[in-house]
């Protein structure tokens, strides 16, 4: 079937590789890129496929309602991937304002836009999909139980090579919403607005909610990337706290992957949890960065642990997130495809082999704001 999907946010890190999936896997596809091109958002990142003829680009702003409805229906679109966000969460602790227009107001305006475009059809809802992407962070914070860790109950391809968890406790698809800073309580306003719309108003929806991405084109204001980058210049490496907060980590293609999957598979009004039950401090994956980054660029082992600086904590930084994700591999066969070291030794090869590409992004607003806040 000829489908024609609107994909939001699709210049920034996930969106990219999304819509990269989508041209090159399914041609007889319509592929329509919406995005605004915040600071987050950079075209550069889809060099490879802006000629191909099943792609198009739309520099739009998803609050922005009559221009959205406008687009929907000009394009005549019968999928919506939505993943446009303000999607940093020491930003939203500056400046929730902007978190509550796009990740909120944005997302109520795509809702309505595609309820009024599908109601006007004949078919109506028939074949059509409001495909929400989510975050792990709207469940709240989990205890930090086993600090030293304890054996992962679960394993996959993903597992770090200890294969350790650091609690016994793991978000589910029916864990309640427990929202703390103003980047997840944005998203999770966002996600009970999709829900709504399917309760009240039928609205073919799936929502989905991922722990920690990493990988190629995210943004260096995230911790992996910063570091990466502040490695290659000798900087500071600011560590929050102690160090000792757990995030469970995911090759950014592996979740791609998974949305392909859950878009083509997923059942309606349904919600899946996507992880790869990969649980690191982040002091220990900050050792791995450094170790990688020193032995790609021919430094002595060790030459960058001293730039490891230990700052004031982020306001109401969440302690522990771990993806229990056996829904989504046993109702619809997902596996993340790497193990860990794979991911990370390609994730750093790609920043060193793309230093152009740190440097333009770190250039301008972004550098303004970087030094205001660290300072
Ligand atoms: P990102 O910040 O790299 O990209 C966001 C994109 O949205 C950018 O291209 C930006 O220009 C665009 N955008 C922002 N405001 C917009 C607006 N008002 N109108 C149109 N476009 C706008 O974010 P990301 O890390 O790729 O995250 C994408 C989605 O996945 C977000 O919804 C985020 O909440 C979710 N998510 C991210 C992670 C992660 O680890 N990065 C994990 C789980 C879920
Ligand atoms: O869990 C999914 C979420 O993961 C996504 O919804 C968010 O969009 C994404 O940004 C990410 O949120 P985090 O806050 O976990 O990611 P971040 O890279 O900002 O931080 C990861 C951890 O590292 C966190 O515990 C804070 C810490 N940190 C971060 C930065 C930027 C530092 O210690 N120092 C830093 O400079």
């Amino acid at each position: 079937m000829k489908r024609k999907i609107l994909i939001t946010g699709g210049a920034g890190f996930i969106g990219s590789h999304v819509v990269r999936l989508f041209v090159n896997k399914y041609p007889e596809y319509n592929i329509v890129n919406l995005d605004k091109l915040t600071y987050a958002g950079n075209l550069a990142n889809l060099k490879d496929i802006e000629d191909k003829s099943n792609y198009t680009f739309v520099k739009a702003d998803i609050a922005d309602f009559d221009c959205i409805r406008r687009i929907i229906s000009e394009y005549q679109i019968d999928g919506i991937i939505h993943l446009a966000a303000e999607s940093h969460v020491d930003r939203s602790i500056k400046d929730p304002f902007t978190f509550a227009r796009t990740n909120v107001m944005g997302t109520l305006s795509l809702l309505q836009a595609a309820k009024e475009y599908w109601e006007s059809l004949p078919e109506k809802y028939t074949g059509k999909l409001f495909y929400h992407i989510s975050t792990d962070e709207v469940y709240g914070a989990l205890e930090l139980t086993h600090p030293k860790g304890v054996p992962a109950p679960f394993t996959t391809k993903a597992s770090s090579k200890d294969d350790m968890a650091y609690g016994t406790e793991f978000f589910l698809e029916t864990t309640k919403y427990n929202p703390h800073s103003p980047y997840s309580a944005s998203k999770a306003s966002s996600d009970h607005f999709v829900r709504a719309y399917h309760d009240t108003y039928g609205m073919p929806s799936i929502v989905t909610n991922c722990s920690n991405n990493y990988g190629p084109y995210q943004f260096p204001e995230k911790l992996i990337p910063l570091f990466i980058n502040n490695i290659r210049h000798g900087k500071p490496l600011p560590v929050y706290g102690k160090g000792e907060n757990v995030r469970d980590w995911l090759f950014v293609e592996d979740h791609a992957r998974a949305i392909d999957l859950i878009f083509h598979r997923g059942e309606i009004a349904e919600t899946y949890n996507i992880g790869g039950f990969n649980e690191w401090k982040n002091i220990d994956i900050i050792k791995v960065v450094i170790n990688t980054v020193d032995r790609l660029l021919g430094n002595s082992p060790g030459h960058s642990y001293g730039l490891i600086t230990y700052v004031a904590d982020r306001l109401g930084h969440d302690m522990r997130y771990a993806i229990d994700s056996r829904k989504l591999q046993s109702e619809l066969g997902w596996e993340p495809s790497l193990q860990f070291e794979e991911g990370i030794e390609k994730t750093v090869r790609w920043y060193l082999d793309n230093q152009d590409w740190l440097d333009n992004v770190t250039s301008g607003e972004y550098r303004q704001y970087y030094e205001g806040m660290y300072k």
